[in-house]
C-alpha cells in the first residue's frame, strides 16, 4: 500500500467509531441505507485515484447534483443569466428553506433546494427526459463514465416531494421558473437520483479542482472561468448553515448530500470525497465532515 493509501485507511479508521446522527428519512427510500457503509476516494493530479473502505457501494448524488447542473447552466447560459434567476449569498438557512429575494422572488444561492430547482430549469430541453439526458451527459462528463438514475430513489422522491412542488410553484409565481412546474421539479429529482460512487464524486471534485479538464479521461468539461465560478458559491454555500463553520475548520469548497455523499475540492491538487449515510442535523454526512476535516488538517489543505 502508497504511504498516501495508508493515511486515508488511517483518517478513515479513525472517524469509524462516531455513530451519532442517522440516514435521512423523509425520502423514504434513503432511509434503508446501512448506517455502517463508509468509504473515502481521492483523485489527484494527473488523474491518480485512492480509494478506501466500502468502494463498490454506489448511492444516490442527491444535493451533491446542484454544483454540477450550475456549472453546466453556467456555461449554457452565462454568469449574468443564470445571477438573473439565482443569487450568489450564503443563506444561513436550511437547505429545504423557503429562499425567496424580497422583490425578484430570487432564491439566495444554487445549493439551496429552491435555488437549485430554479438552476435546473435554466437546462435547455423540451421535457423531463431530454432536460435529465443533457443533465446525465453533463454529469458523466465530470465523472468519466456513463451515469444512471436510480429509478426507486427517483420515485420515492417523487413521490413524497410536495415541499420541492411548493417551493418550484413559488419560483414559478415570481417568473424564477418560465416554464413547466412538473418538468422543472421532476428534472430536479432525477439529477437528485443519479448513482455514483465515492470515486465518482472525487473525480467530479478534481474535475473542478483542475480547471474544468478532468484529471482522468483528460477531456476538457467546463471552461476554466465556470469551474471557479461554481467554486466559489461551494465555498460559502455548499454545506448550508455548517458553511462558515466548515469553512473555518476545513478550509475547502464543499458540497453534501442527504444520502451520505460529501465532496470538497482543493484547488489545483485534489478532489476527495466521503461517504457515509448518518446525518447531522444540517444534513451533512457525520463522519464525512469528520474524516474530510482531518484529512484538510494532516495534508495542510485549508486554502486559508
Ligand atoms: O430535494 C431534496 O430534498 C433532495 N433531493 C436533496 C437534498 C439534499 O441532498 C440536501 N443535502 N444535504
Amino acid at each position: 500500500m502508497d504511504p498516501i493509501t495508508a493515511l486515508l485507511h488511517e483518517a478513515l479508521e479513525g472517524v469509524r467509531g462516531l455513530d451519532a446522527g442517522a440516514p435521512a428519512s423523509y425520502i423514504p427510500e434513503l432511509a434503508n441505507a446501512d448506517p455502517e457503509l463508509l468509504s473515502l476516494a481521492v483523485v489527484g493530479p494527473h488523474g491518480r485515484v485512492r480509494v478506501v473502505g466500502d468502494v463498490e457501494q454506489d448511492f444516490t448524488i442527491q444535493s451533491i447534483s446542484k454544483p454540477f447542473v450550475l456549472a453546466l447552466a453556467l456555461a449554457d447560459r452565462g454568469r449574468d443569466a443564470v445571477l438573473r434567476k439565482v443569487g450568489a449569498e450564503p443563506s444561513g438557512e436550511p437547505f429545504n428553506a423557503i429562499s425567496l429575494e424580497a422583490g425578484t422572488g430570487r432564491p439566495a444561492n444554487p445549493m439551496v433546494n429552491a435555488g437549485a430547482i430554479a438552476t435546473s430549469a435554466l437546462i435547455p430541453g423540451d421535457g423531463v427526459d431530454d432536460r435529465t439526458a443533457r443533465i446525465v451527459a453533463g454529469l458523466s462528463a465530470f465523472a468519466g463514465r456513463s451515469l444512471w438514475v436510480d429509478e426507486q430513489v427517483y420515485a420515492s422522491e417523487s413521490g413524497t416531494g410536495d415541499r420541492n412542488r411548493a417551493l418550484a410553484h413559488l419560483l414559478r409565481s415570481y417568473g424564477v421558473i418560465d416554464g413547466s412546474v412538473d418538468i422543472a421539479v421532476e428534472t430536479y429529482f432525477r439529477q437528485c437520483s443519479l448513482l455514483v460512487t465515492a470515486r465518482d464524486l472525487a473525480v467530479m471534485g478534481a474535475t473542478l479542482a483542475f480547471g474544468g479538464i478532468n484529471p482522468v479521461t483528460g477531456d476538457r468539461v467546463v471552461a476554466e472561468a465556470v469551474a471557479r465560478d461554481v467554486l466559489s458559491i461551494m465555498t460559502s454555500c455548499g454545506m448550508y448553515d455548517y458553511s462558515g463553520e466548515w469553512l473555518l475548520r476545513v478550509g475547502l469548497p464543499a458540497k453534501s448530500g442527504v444520502s451520505g455523499g460529501l465532496m470538497a475540492v482543493a484547488p489545483s491538487q485534489f478532489g476527495v470525497a466521503a461517504f457515509s449515510p448518518r446525518l447531522d442535523a444540517y444534513g451533512n454526512s457525520v463522519r464525512g465532515v469528520a474524516v474530510i476535516e482531518s484529512l484538510s488538517e494532516r495534508f495542510g489543505m485549508h486554502l486559508l
